[in-house]
């Protein structure tokens, strides 16, 4: 008799938490534009921390942080992590604003306090059911700053992290530079440079004499 009562208060607090989850995880009709809920980025930030194994999180960066490693990584970030994270890391960008769940603020204590062996296996791995995605350097991608294997580039990326707060601004207008460019910019370049070929016979010397007379 009890044990039914038991079993039955028991079957009620399962519903209520199942509704609860969902009512949690569904919210804003599925929409990415939504923002988790503290209740769902909680629960989502412990799992990834205990889905990333122990001796992972513990281990240590071993490239040594140095101006030309900072320089390769500041690069390599605005090349593949900017269109989302933003040159700075604030996440502020047009298509981290659109994701679900959107990159968090980089240089805030949340990502700052996480290990160099956590941020490393995020990188490599990537975080599933979110935008992130995994930058395994010993997966097929080779790019322009060279794949030295052994996941340093990532390990490079965990240093510049830790710059992220301290950003200076000659260093992320040299990273606008290296950012992704699109059709739009690459027709606004051709017509500056259009632009400068029409400009140039005035400088030749026959154009100049002909015009002094
Ligand atoms: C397509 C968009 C996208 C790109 C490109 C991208 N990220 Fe992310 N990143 C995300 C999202 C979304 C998250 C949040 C994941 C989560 O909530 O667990 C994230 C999370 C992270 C985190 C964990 C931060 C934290 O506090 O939870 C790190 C570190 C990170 N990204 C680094 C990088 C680096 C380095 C690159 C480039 C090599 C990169 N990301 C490229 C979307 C992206």
């Amino acid at each position: 008799m009890r044990r039914g009562t038991l079993l039955i208060l028991l079957g009620i607090a399962l519903v209520v938490i199942a509704i609860a989850i969902a009512a949690s995880l569904l919210h804003g009709g599925l929409s990415a534009k939504a923002t988790p809920t503290r209740l769902e980025a909680f629960v989502a930030r412990n799992a990834r921390h205990l889905a990333i194994p122990r001796n992972a999180r513990q281990t240590q960066n071993p490239v040594l942080d140095a101006p030309e490693v900072q320089r390769e990584a500041r690069l390599h970030f605005a090349d593949h992590c900017a269109i989302c994270h933003g040159n700075d890391g604030s996440g502020d960008t047009p298509i981290g604003n659109g994701l679900y769940p959107k990159p968090p603020d980089l240089r805030k204590p949340a990502t700052q306090e996480l290990s160099d062996g956590e941020l490393f296996w995020i990188i490599e791995n990537g975080v599933r059911f979110t935008g992130m995605p995994a930058f395994s350097s010993n997966g097929d991608h080779d790019h322009a700053m060279g794949n030295h294997g052994g996941g340093q580039d990532s390990w490079k990326l965990v240093h510049f992290i830790r710059h992220l707060p301290h950003l200076t601004v000659t260093e992320r207008l040299e990273m606008e530079r290296y950012n992704p460019k699109g059709p739009e910019d690459r027709t606004e370049e051709q017509e500056e440079d259009q632009f400068l070929n029409e400009a140039t016979p005035k400088a030749r010397p026959e154009s100049q004499t002909h015009k002094k007379k």
